[in-house]
């Protein structure tokens, strides 16, 4: 019963905790001169799933940082994380996010592009508030994310190898994820953990990204609150394409298929469908869920060197529901 009771208290302050991210996301929006931009016009949200945020409040519990911290960590990496997407959203041409139109779709390119460098520069300005360094260790996290997002353009349509691959996943997934843990562990003051607190953050986002990347596979648009099959389309070749394209069986067929996306631009959905209908069936979506989940058991030598037990505990579960989630 009791630990019952301790468990709902601490869901209860992870709700006021997020609330408060929340809070200070909305404050710089209300900021801005209306006539630059008006966010409560439009119905794009600013928060999606918080994953970042419950990322780093509970792993700030387990390295016993206190949540005021922990909380302007999280509002910052929020900002870079949505700016991030308000652009990813641009280069994909995408219509849905977190349920929404996207900005591109409901006020065009151009603003949403803008509007991405505005939630940027919040972001900097914000980070402020954590140490005068902060924004100098972030603009660094921002680069590598980056140069991962061109690795993965130069791509499109190709094939790699898995390991190349998990170094693009390293890098526009890993490094904010890693920027939160190796800022908490800073903030924190535990420079003996400083390794440890890297590769669990890193590791986190690699997982995290797996699992969304067989989401775009199986997953609906009314669940993900995403366009669906949006890396295929795209010629993106995420971590079960490329399991698929590293299988002699598949290799020629699914190449053929990539070839006639790439130059029938009358918009024909079938090629991608023919794609993903081999992942899948062919068992690429569960592989790709495989690594992630062994990525998950090697983390927990490293969880347990949190010296917040408890807390370490609530945050191993938080990260194993992430890594089996179905939206
Ligand atoms: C989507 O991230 C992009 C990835 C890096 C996988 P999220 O799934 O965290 O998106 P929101 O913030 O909940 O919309
Ligand atoms: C987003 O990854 C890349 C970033 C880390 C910004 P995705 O392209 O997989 O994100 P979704 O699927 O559009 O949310
Ligand atoms: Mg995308
Ligand atoms: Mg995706």
């Amino acid at each position: 019963m009791l630990k019952y009771v301790f468990a709902m208290d601490k869901l209860r302050s992870l709700d006021e905790s997020l609330a408060r991210i929340n809070r200070d996301i909305n404050a710089l929006l209300d900021g801005v001169d209306k006539a630059v931009y008006d966010h409560e016009k439009t119905s794009f949200n600013f928060m999606g799933k918080a994953v970042r945020s419950r990322f780093t409040l509970l792993f700030g519990d387990a390295l016993g940082l206190e949540r005021g911290t922990a909380e302007r960590i999280s509002a910052a990496a929020e900002l870079i994380h949505t700016a991030s997407l308000l652009h990813d959203d641009c280069i994909d041409r995408a219509a849905l996010r977190r349920g929404l139109p996207t900005l591109n779709e409901s006020l065009g390119i151009n603003t949403a592009i803008l509007v991405g460098d505005m939630v940027v520069s919040f972001a900097f300005d914000y980070a402020v508030k954590i140490t005068p360094d902060t924004p100098g260790s972030l603009v660094r996290a921002v680069r590598r994310m980056t140069e991962g997002a061109l690795l993965e353009e130069n791509l499109r349509y190709k094939n790699t190898s898995a390991a190349e691959a998990e170094r693009i996943l390293q890098l526009k997934t890993g490094e904010l994820f890693r920027w939160c843990a190796l800022t908490a562990c800073h903030m924190a003051k535990k420079p003996e953990l400083y390794e440890v607190c890297g590769t669990i953050g890193r590791e986190t986002g690699v997982i995290f990204q797996i699992t969304d990347d067989v989401l775009d596979f199986e997953g609906e648009a009314g669940q993900t609150g995403k366009d669906a099959l949006k890396d295929i389309t795209e010629g993106r070749t995420t971590l079960p394409l490329i399991l698929a394209l590293n299988d002699p069986r598949f290799a020629v067929e699914i190449k053929a298929e990539l070839t006639s996306l790439k130059t029938d631009l009358s918009g024909n959905l079938a090629p991608a469908l023919r794609i993903a209908d081999l992942v899948k069936k062919n068992g690429f979506c569960a592989g790709a869920r495989a690594i992630a989940a062994e990525k998950m058991r090697s983390l927990e030598k490293e969880i347990a060197r949190l010296p917040e037990r408890a807390a370490a505990g609530t945050f191993k579960n938080y990260i194993y529901a992430l890594s089996s989630r179905t939206k």
